[in-house]
């Protein structure tokens, strides 16, 4: 099969990256954008949630987010204590939080990540796992 230069898929990901790097986000920066969102008050559903926030946080583009967690917390501190002594240390850089927290997960709908972007959410009250580099989280890995 003949060569036909790198995957579409690849040019995002750098496309991504560059814009991050370009727009001076850190990893605990992109973390919180990512991941930390105030308590959800009203009677918004999540499929609204989800489809709002996703977009408004910068999930959407240039490709749909297929899955990502929102933390519901008043501010990032019981978030960052959880690299501390707050978590449990798990294989790698990764930590146990050990209280439990608000999350919406929020789920694309359909295979193509081609905006629109359309999401399902649902929400649970559990512990976390989070990679932590010095002291600060930068990786949201699963609902515990
Ligand atoms: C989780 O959400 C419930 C219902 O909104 C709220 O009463 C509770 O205080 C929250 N717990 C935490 C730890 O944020």
């Amino acid at each position: 099969m003949a060569w036909r230069g790198p995957h579409p898929m690849l040019l995002l990901v750098l496309l991504a990256t560059w814009l991050a790097l370009a727009r001076g986000e850190t990893r605990f920066g992109k973390f919180q954008r990512q991941h930390v969102a105030p308590p959800r008050t009203g009677p918004q559903n999540n499929r609204d949630y989800c489809n709002s926030m996703m977009r408004s946080r910068g999930m959407t583009s240039p490709v749909c987010k297929r899955t990502n967690t929102f933390i519901h917390v008043n501010n990032v501190n019981p978030i960052t204590n959880v690299c501390g002594p707050g978590g449990t240390p798990a294989p790698k850089n990764l930590h146990d939080s050990i209280a439990h927290f608000n999350l919406t997960t929020c789920r694309l709908q359909g295979g193509s990540q081609r905006p629109p972007c359309n999401y399902k959410g649902n929400t649970k009250y559990r512990p976390i796992r989070i990679g932590c580099v010095r002291r600060l989280p930068v990786h949201f890995d699963r609902i515990i």
